[in-house]
C-alpha cells in the first residue's frame, strides 16, 4: 500500500539537459558536452563532500549548497573543455539552471495525483531556494504538498541521513512511500533505504549493474499511474 509518491527532483521533474540549448547558443558545437560534463561534475561534487564529511551532520565542514556545487560544476566543465567562461555566460546558464524545464507529462501525472488525494512530496539535493524557484517556474506549487531538501541535513543523496528526511516529515514506514527517479543510482539508493523505489528510465539506459534493481520502472513519469 503506497501512502506517499516522493519525486526527486533534478532530471526527474526537471529537464537537466534542457540548458544544453543555451549552452549550445553560448559554445556552439559544445552545448551537450557541456550539459553533461556540468552535471556530472555537479553530482561529483555532492557525494565527494558529502563522503568526506563526518556523519554527524553538525560537525559538517565541507558541506556546500547544491547551487554552489552547480556552479562550481559548471566553472570545472568549462575548464576542462576550454570554453572561457565569462561572468555574464555564467550568469546566464545559471539563471537558466535556475528555472529548468519541466517534463512534458509531469504536471498531468502530478494533477491526477492530487485528484486521487495522493500526497506528493519532493527530496532533492536541490538547496531550498533553488527548489522554490524550480517548483514556481513550473507551475507546480499546489500539487506538491512537501519540497524536502537536503540541505536540513547537509548531507546529500545517497546519504541515509537525506532519505531519512522523509520518514522524519512524514511519521509512515518507509514501504509505504514511493520514491519516484530518473537517476538509477538514486533509485538505487532509495531502495536500500528501503523505499519501494520507481525508476524512470527516459533514455532506455541500463540499470546500475551494482545492487537490487527498484521496485519499479518505466519509460516516463505516467507509468507510475497504474501503480497508485
Ligand atoms: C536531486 C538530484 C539528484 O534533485 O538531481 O536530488
Amino acid at each position: 500500500m503506497i501512502r506517499l509518491v516522493v519525486f526527486d527532483a533534478y532530471g526527474t521533474l526537471f529537464d537537466v539537459y534542457s540548458i544544453s540549448a543555451m549552452a549550445e547558443t553560448l559554445f556552439p558545437g559544445q552545448g551537450n558536452a557541456l550539459s553533461v560534463l556540468w552535471r556530472d561534475k555537479q553530482i561529483e561534487y555532492s557525494r565527494l563532500v558529502s563522503l568526506s564529511d563526518p556523519l554527524n551532520p553538525l560537525g559538517s565542514r565541507h558541506y556546500q549548497s547544491f547551487w554552489d556545487l552547480t556552479r562550481l560544476g559548471l566553472q570545472y566543465a568549462c575548464q576542462k573543455l576550454s570554453l572561457e567562461l565569462t561572468p555574464a555566460k555564467q550568469k546566464q546558464l545559471m539563471d537558466q539552471y535556475a528555472q529548468l524545464s519541466p517534463f512534458e507529462e509531469n504536471w498531468d501525472v502530478l494533477q491526477h495525483l492530487k485528484a486521487i488525494g495522493m500526497r506528493c512530496a519532493i527530496l532533492s539535493n536541490g538547496s531550498p531556494d533553488m527548489l522554490a524557484k524550480a517548483v514556481s517556474s513550473a507551475g507546480m506549487t499546489g500539487l506538491i504538498d512537501k519540497v524536502l531538501s537536503v540541505d536540513e541535513v547537509r548531507q546529500f543523496k545517497t546519504s541515509p541521513q537525506s532519505y531519512g528526511l522523509v520518514t522524519h516529515h512524514y511519521p509512515i514506514d518507509v514501504r509505504e512511500v514511493l520514491f519516484v527517479s530518473s537517476n538509477s543510482w538514486d533509485a538505487l539508493g532509495a531502495t536500500w533505504f528501503g523505499f519501494k523505489s520507481f525508476w524512470v528510465n527516459r533514455q532506455g539506459l541500463p540499470f546500475e549493474t551494482l545492487g537490487p534493481r527498484p521496485t519499479y520502472s518505466g519509460n516516463t513519469l505516467k507509468d507510475i499511474l497504474p501503480l497508485l
